[in-house]
């Protein structure tokens, strides 16, 4: 049967959530044993544009970065998970939140290390931006972070 695939209208965050788990090696910390804050950037970077090219299920590319913040160091041989989720999609962009938990083996659990917005555009095949899907928020922290992100496109499009 021939016929045009419909791409889906809107989709939940939970679609597109990304969980990515990485392990501090030698070679990812700076002189002090802390992994380096370029490397703790670059996984967040990988684990958003997975979630944002679920979503758009397009190639997409990270146009801005907001309220990057380092709250504690991460020592080798920690494991780093990063989790990235959606807030709000607008026309060609999305707005993905990443938040990163470390915890120390052996040790007494997970505590939050990072946590950041980042902004993807969706390009079609000629590389130009293009429309995806709206985000549907359904949990009570969902919807929360999809109000507020009317707020922050406006603050970062504006500056
Ligand atoms: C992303 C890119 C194609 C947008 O180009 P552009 O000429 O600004 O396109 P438009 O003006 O049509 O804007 C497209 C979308 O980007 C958004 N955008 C542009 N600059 C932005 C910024 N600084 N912050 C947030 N969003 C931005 C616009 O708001 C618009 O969103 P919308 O469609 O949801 O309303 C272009 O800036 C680019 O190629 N940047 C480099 C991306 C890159 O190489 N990233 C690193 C590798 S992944």
């Amino acid at each position: 049967m021939h016929g045009k695939i419909m791409k889906p209208k809107s989709k939940s965050p939970s679609f597109s959530e990304t969980i990515m788990t990485e392990v501090v090696f030698p070679n990812d910390t700076n002189p002090l044993g802390f992994l380096r804050g370029g490397n703790m950037m670059h996984w967040m970077d990988i684990a958003s544009a997975v979630c944002a090219q679920t979503h758009a299920n397009m190639d997409s590319v990270t146009v801005a970065v907001d309220k990057l913040i380092f709250k504690n160091p991460v020592t080798l041989g920690s494991i780093v998970t990063i989790t990235a989720k959606i807030t709000r999609s607008f026309k060609s962009s999305m707005e993905i939140y990443v938040e990163v938990w470390a915890k120390k083996i052996p040790g007494k659990g997970s505590y939050l290390t990072n946590t950041a917005y980042y902004t993807f555009v969706a390009l079609d095949k000629n590389a130009h931006p293009a429309e995806v899907p709206i985000v549907t928020p359904k949990t009570a922290e969902e919807k929360r972070q999809y109000v507020a992100a009317l707020k922050r496109r406006k603050e970062r499009v504006v500056a």
